[in-house]
């Protein structure tokens, strides 16, 4: 599995033509890239003018959510084969601040078996508000995982990636330390192994998010161990996301 680098871009830019212009200088950068994968997740209204653009380059485009129906009265959703029919086929499902506006565990879960089914591939978010001492955060994570995952099939798990995103680290500028992040992808890696076996280990990659940056990025990459990052204010400027998908193509 290659590594992977996702610009979230979250409510921003302002415009069609601002997206346009962030995603051509992406694409600019990261041409010749080999060894990581690039993708930016824009607002879904920009989604099938920026997929036109990305057809036959090598940054491809997520989408920021999904809805589990194929199709019906559910006004303001967007669907996996709706996404599908203008070739977007990955989506972040859980991000926290989609769970602060209500969204729930179970409600995932939905998009997420939604999305595996649709031979889309799931980026699940996952992540504690906050640190304790006795490793109630671990409890935390583990419980998203496995409801996000419970109805996957083993057959999809090549479907799925998780992303580890702690409340705390994101948009604050505090990211979590290379071991925190290291810790982390062991225990999810647990978790997966303990749910699904081994084999899993090899099909999902596990992710970190939170305040990356070219600064931080190579040593969250070489000591934190992760399959790659989920980068919000900082994929919002095309030379500080390049430069992340370059340290992590170099590493
Ligand atoms: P941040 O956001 O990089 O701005 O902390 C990450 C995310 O929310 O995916």
């Amino acid at each position: 599995m290659k590594p992977i680098v996702i610009g979230n871009w979250k409510l921003n830019p302002t415009s069609l033509s601002l997206a346009n212009t962030l995603y051509t200088d992406v694409q600019k950068g990261v041409a010749r890239l080999r060894k990581v994968e690039v993708a930016v997740a824009p607002p879904m209204v920009f989604l099938s003018a920026l997929a036109e653009k990305a057809k036959g380059k090598k940054t491809f485009l997520v989408a920021q959510d999904v809805f589990w129906e194929k199709l019906g009265a559910h006004t303001g959703e967007v669907s996996n084969a709706m996404l599908s029919s203008i070739n977007v086929k990955h989506v972040i499902i859980g991000h926290s601040e989609v769970r602060e506006q209500g969204e729930t565990d179970d409600e995932v879960a939905k998009k997420v078996s939604a999305t595996v089914k649709a031979g889309n591939t799931a980026i699940i978010c996952v992540g504690e508000k906050e640190r304790d001492d006795h490793g109630h955060y671990l409890a935390l994570v583990e419980d998203q995982i496995r409801m996000a995952l419970q109805g996957v099939p083993k057959t999809k798990l090549g479907n799925v990636a998780i992303a580890y995103e702690p409340i705390w680290a994101i948009g604050t500028g505090n990211t979590a330390t290379a071991h925190d992040a290291h810790e982390m992808k062991l225990f999810i890696q647990k978790v997966l192994s303990d749910m699904f076996g081994r084999t899993a280990l090899s099909k999902i990659r596990v992710l970190y998010g939170g305040s990356v940056n070219k600064k931080n990025a190579e040593e969250l990459y070489t000591q934190g161990e992760v399959d790659g990052f989920l980068v919000g204010g900082a994929s919002l400027k095309a030379d500080n996301f390049i430069e992340v998908a370059k340290i992590v193509d170099r590493l």
